[in-house]
């Protein structure tokens, strides 16, 4: 289905952009005015930009019903301020209570029942239950036009960050992943939950390069068998991997007798056997499997 964005009304454009951006990371955003009233509010059209400067960037968008803007944004312009907290899931339903329409001056610290503490560099307040509060200044501010839906993109200097030690490694030094808990937001009203089995590793490819798909054998690139994750694996190998002659595997053995004259099942059979190795990370296995069968070309 070809979905072109000009055919569109704003509301309609956003809901095919936000179930396709998803899910999205949801930053809560304390700011106040001159007079000092505070606001709170969530914003997932948000992401970190640039380590050094360290930079995040949100948008309060003009309101697409009226082309209005949100008092967050108000409250920039007038205190170039900000503490950008990061939503878990104990958090989820009072940061989305926070999203009511509120009128200017009403605190939403108060209507969602957060606790409010000072900041250590900004006049800004932060929320005592939040696990990640950054506090930020902010660099500029880039209206993306004055129509309603239209993004104003605030970009922000994170000036120091206050980590809860629940979320903190053993040792200490750096936050665990599966302690977090983060939510973030989709299309319409769901949400996802980064919970440990919702979560992977993939092992990042650095400057030694992976010797690529195209390289693979086109027996293993064409297998009815293996993904594009599994050829993915395969193919972040450095270099082209050698017959170990050391490899003993009773199981490829099995195959190699019993599909002796059936070359295309012993393939299949081998490349069943590899997908197994590879979806438990066992990529050196997976790749002398493979080399056990029929000569690749
Ligand atoms: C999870 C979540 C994410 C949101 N993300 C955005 C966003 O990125 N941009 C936006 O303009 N509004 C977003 N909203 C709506 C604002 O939070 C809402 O308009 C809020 O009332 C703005 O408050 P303010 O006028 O006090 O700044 C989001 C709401 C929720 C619940």
């Amino acid at each position: 289905m070809l979905i072109d964005l000009a055919s569109l009304n704003t509301m309609q454009k956003q809901a095919w952009l936000q179930h396709a951006v998803a899910p999205r990371p949801i930053a809560f955003v304390s700011t106040q005015d001159a007079e000092g009233n505070v606001n709170l509010s969530p914003f997932s059209f948000f992401n970190l930009f640039s380590s050094n400067p360290p930079i995040l960037v949100f948008s309060p968008s003009r309101r697409a019903r009226d082309g209005s803007t949100k008092h967050t944004l108000e409250n920039i312009r007038e205190v170039p301020e900000c503490v950008v907290h990061i939503c878990d899931y104990a958090m989820v339903q009072q940061m989305s209570l926070s999203s009511c329409e509120y009128g200017k001056g009403v605190n939403e610290f108060i209507k969602a029942g957060f606790d409010a503490e000072p900041a250590t560099k900004v006049r800004v307040p932060m929320v005592k239950q939040a696990r990640v509060k950054m506090e930020c200044t902010v660099r500029d501010i880039i209206s993306l036009g004055e129509e309603g839906g239209a993004g104003q993109l605030v970009l922000a200097e994170v000036l120091c960050m206050h980590v809860d030690e629940s979320i903190l490694n053993a040792e200490g030094n750096m936050i665990d992943q599966t302690k977090t808990d983060w939510v973030a937001r989709m299309g319409g009203d769901w949400y996802s939950r980064a919970t440990r089995e919702s979560m992977f590793q993939v092992p990042k490819p650095n400057t030694q390069l992976g010797i690529g798909i195209d390289q693979l054998p086109q027996s293993i690139k064409n297998s009815r068998i293996l993904t594009g994750n599994h050829l993915g694996m395969l193919a972040n190998v450095h270099q082209f991997p050698e017959v170990d002659p050391a490899f003993e595997h009773d199981h490829v053995k099995q195959i190699v007798q019993y599909y002796s004259l059936n070359p295309e099942e012993m393939e299949a059979e081998l490349h069943k056997l590899a997908a197994q190795l590879l979806d438990n990370g066992a990529i050196t296995e997976a790749w002398q499997v493979l080399l056990s069968g029929e000569p690749l070309v």
